[in-house]
């Protein structure tokens, strides 16, 4: 006989890879849950192809009242915790809500969680926890020296849950996944901004020479490896999830620009982002060794299905033009 699937609450899931993360958990079979407070960042379009086989609540994790009527209501065995201020050059402009729905919110989740005794919490935490690297690897257990605002909040959650687990034995995973791309990415991040520029047939603003690296992980690949994870990651521990792709940002705008045969020209050199973290790099030994999860998607195979994808969709991404014209006003 199949094993009862757990019934999974997935806070965050109309963002970017929370919806991911949702749409295959339904297709594997899973009930699941969705809060939501719906940012300018979420969007329940994204989970059109799932309609009508989750339950939403439009609430807020930092708000302990709302947490506590969803847990009654709906007592979820599993907790998956994408909810987050998520882009760091408003984290730069404004940490505040930074601040409330990733350090607040985190704990406030967690006591809910905690309370109906969930028998896990899988908390989405971020490879920028760990600052950059010059040369090497980050492993699980390196030091966290966050350089954003962003990534302190996020630090500040891992730290959190870890004092959690130590002190209440509760039963938290962390992974820390690095540079997600792909389909309803909202755009303000570097690639489906750099795409809607060039349909907009403006130019694409790189900051200083566009040296810096990030390792690009194909937004599917990342819900498969976090389910994986949500099913035999072990309690108490944290997983690197990354995919070894590592490109300077100049590469990826260029890898764009072919893609859509635009020219070089439209690139523009822009004021580098204070305190912006030269390189990325996640060591996943641990992730292979103990998940045997590995990216399926190679770099140049998702960066044509995100250009395909966003030229089917080109209405839902000029859509969302005034939101990211507001911030690099
Ligand atoms: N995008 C990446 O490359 C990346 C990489 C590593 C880790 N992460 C982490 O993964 C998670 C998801 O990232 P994303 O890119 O999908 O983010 P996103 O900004 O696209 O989505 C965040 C979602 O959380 C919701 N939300 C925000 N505040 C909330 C609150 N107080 N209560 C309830 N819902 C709230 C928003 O409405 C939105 O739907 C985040 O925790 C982020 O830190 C992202």
């Amino acid at each position: 006989m199949r094993k009862k699937l757990p019934k999974i609450l997935v806070t965050g899931a109309a963002g970017f890879i929370g919806s991911a993360f949702a749409r295959l958990a339904v297709k594997k079979g899973y009930k699941i849950t969705v809060v939501d407070k719906l940012t300018y960042a979420g969007d329940l379009a994204r989970l059109a192809q799932i309609k009508g086989k989750y339950k939403f609540y439009k609430a807020d994790i930092s708000v302990p009242r709302e947490m506590e009527s969803v847990f009654r209501k709906e007592r979820p065995e599993v907790v998956v915790n994408f909810a987050a201020e998520s882009h760091v050059d408003r984290s730069i402009k404004d940490p505040s809500a930074f601040i409330k729905t990733n350090i607040a919110g985190t704990q406030i989740l967690l006591d809910a969680a905690k309370k109906y005794g969930v028998a896990k919490f899988i908390h989405i935490s971020t490879d920028e926890v760990y600052g950059d690297i010059k040369k090497g690897k980050f492993h699980e257990d390196s030091p966290l020296k966050p350089s954003s605002p962003y990534a302190a909040s996020k630090a500040a959650a891992d730290l959190l849950i870890k004092a959690y687990v130590r002190t209440f034995d509760f039963p938290a995973v962390i992974i820390r996944p690095s540079n997600n791309y792909g389909p309803w990415q909202y755009p303000e991040k570097l690639i489906p901004l750099s795409i809607l520029k060039i349909l907009r047939g403006e130019k694409i603003p790189v900051y200083a020479r566009g040296k810096n690296i990030r390792e690009w992980l194909y937004v599917e690949d990342c819900a498969k490896g976090i389910l994986k994870i949500m099913q035999k990651g072990r309690k108490g521990e944290a997983y690197n999830l990354g995919s070894g792709a590592e490109k300077q940002n100049i590469q990826v705008v260029r890898a764009l620009l072919k893609e859509l045969n635009t020219p070089s020209d439209r690139i523009c050199f822009v004021k580098d982002r204070p305190g912006h973290d030269i390189r990325y790099s996640l060591d996943r030994r641990k992730l292979i060794r103990e998940i045997g999860w590995s990216p399926e998607t190679e770099f140049s195979q998702g960066i044509k299905q995100t250009v395909g994808w966003s030229l089917g969709q080109k209405k839902w991404l000029l859509s969302k033009w005034a939101g990211v014209t507001r911030l690099y006003k």
